[in-house]
């Protein structure tokens, strides 16, 4: 069973993926997470992000199993995780730690920005995962102030517009649903809801 579930920045697919593992008993991988690790690492480095061979090399060196989220969940890593995603030497370095991940039992969901168009392209089930910017930034503005992070709404908004733009106009595997994806759009309801309908969705191709 693989479920895969993409979508725009801060759309609450990482919260909607943690809780869908967990009912449906699969495994669960954030695969923003290895584009952020890759850019963590040339930034610890003292490398350049827009080195091409640099991002390639910190791609193919990624050891999934020491990810350290606590380092890597700021809207600047995020930001620069949208830099060295846009290279397709880095998506081709990161393709077959999420493949490998996905085919273990008893399977996995797995979030994302293509993992139901390139990574897992027979999937199970696709969810695409969507809501307004603004109440994406307000969702994101109110985890950041809550962990006393200094940032304004405004601030986190236009990270995400930058983000969107970037991650849908790039060339290889932009953003974009996948043509068998359910739409959720979540602007407006809350995480209770959206995860009871992902549910159903899930559920019924079970
Ligand atoms: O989901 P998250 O915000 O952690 O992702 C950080 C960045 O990594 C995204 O803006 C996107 O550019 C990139 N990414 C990607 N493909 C994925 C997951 C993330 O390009 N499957």
């Amino acid at each position: 069973m693989i479920v895969a579930l993409d979508g725009p920045a801060a759309s609450g697919k990482g919260t909607l993926g943690r809780r869908l593992a967990q009912h449906f008993g699969l495994r669960h991988l954030d695969t923003g997470l290895l584009y952020r690790a890759v850019a963590y690492r040339i930034i610890a480095d003292g490398g350049d992000l827009d080195d091409p061979a640099t991002r390639e090399a910190a791609a193919r060196d990624l050891d999934p199993a020491t990810l350290d989220p606590s380092l890597l969940r700021s809207s600047a890593m995020g930001e620069a995780a949208s830099r060295v995603a846009a290279d397709e030497r880095v998506r081709a370095a990161l393709l077959d730690v999420q493949r490998e991940f996905a085919q273990r039992p008893p399977g996995a969901v797995i979030d994302g920005r293509d993992i139901g168009s390139v990574v897992c392209p027979d999937a199970d089930v696709k969810i695409f995962v969507t809501a307004s910017p603004e109440v994406r930034a307000t969702r994101r503005w109110q985890e950041l102030h809550a962990s006393s992070a200094d940032v304004s709404y405004e601030e986190v908004l236009d990270d995400i517009r930058r983000r969107d733009a970037r991650d849908a106009q790039r060339a290889v595997a932009p953003l974009v649903p996948a043509q068998d994806a359910h739409l959720l759009d979540t602007t407006e309801l809350d995480i209770e809801t959206a995860f009871r309908a992902a549910v159903d969705l899930i559920s019924a191709h079970r």
